[in-house]
């Protein structure tokens, strides 16, 4: 998996790059970046990148001729997604980041300042995503995120052991309670089962957990999670206690 990024701000991204997991991953060639700055782009002596909105109002907007020739300087083939970070994008989400990590290749175009031109998001990017309803100053952070979300989801990228599949928001639940050592801590002891050795109530105890715990900080996902009859009980009771 090969994710080329535009952004004004190249640095930014250096320490996702050089830490732990991607930085292996990158060294085992399991997947790769190209960091391009959108300055680098432009033909003038100051360099510009955005400019005035036309009609009017506060804030500069990004001039779509550094982003389109940027986009075009990256040797791609015809179906990779040209993705703009932007507010008004559809919103990300696990099933977005499993969607996107079936592609070999994307590029993301980081927004600035007060908006992009809009012929970027007509003519250029075949794909807009926001990471969440809250406005940031730029793209790069959920660059970032977005990236984040798909590389693990690349083969290997986690390790052997480590998958996936056990996250919050693959089953549509969020994620059962986790507990290391020490045993007891501060007088706050492991739940027993955990310590039984029984993995059939442990299970047991880590679906429950997740229904719960669902239930208490995100009570609409049950709606669309897939859970037995047991379970439906069980959120049932949730509901009426
Ligand atoms: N750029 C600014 N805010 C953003 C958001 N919420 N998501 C994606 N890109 C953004």
């Amino acid at each position: 998996m090969h994710i080329d990024i535009l952004t004004l701000f190249p640095q930014m991204f250096q320490g996702m790059f050089s830490l732990g997991i991607f930085k292996r991953a990158i060294d085992q060639k399991l997947v790769s970046v190209g960091v391009h700055n959108i300055r680098d782009y432009t033909h003038d002596k100051h360099h510009t990148a955005d400019d005035y909105p036309y009609g009017g109002g506060a804030g500069m907007v990004l001039k779509p001729e550094p982003i389109f020739e940027a986009v075009e300087s990256i040797e791609r083939e015809a179906d990779v997604p040209v993705i703009l970070l932007s507010p008004q994008g559809r919103l990300f989400s696990q099933q977005v980041a499993q969607e996107l990590s079936r592609h070999s290749h994307l590029i993301l175009i980081c927004g600035h300042y007060e908006g992009v031109d809009e012929r970027v998001r007509e003519h250029l990017a075949t794909d807009e995503i926001s990471i969440g309803d809250y406005v940031l100053s730029g793209g790069e952070l959920a660059a970032m995120v977005v990236i984040d979300a798909v590389f693990r989801l690349v083969p290997g990228v986690l390790g052997s052991e480590a998958s996936p599949l056990d996250d919050s928001h693959v089953a549509g639940l969020l994620e059962y309670p986790q507990y290391t050592r020490p045993a007891t801590y501060r007088g706050w002891s492991v739940p027993e089962v955990l310590l039984s050795g029984n993995h059939a109530q442990i299970d047991n105890w880590r679906r429950e957990q997740a229904i719960q715990r669902t239930y208490k900080h995100r009570p609409e996902l049950l709606d669309k999670a897939e859970l037995s009859s047991e379970e439906k009980r069980l959120v049932e009771r949730l509901r009426q206690s």
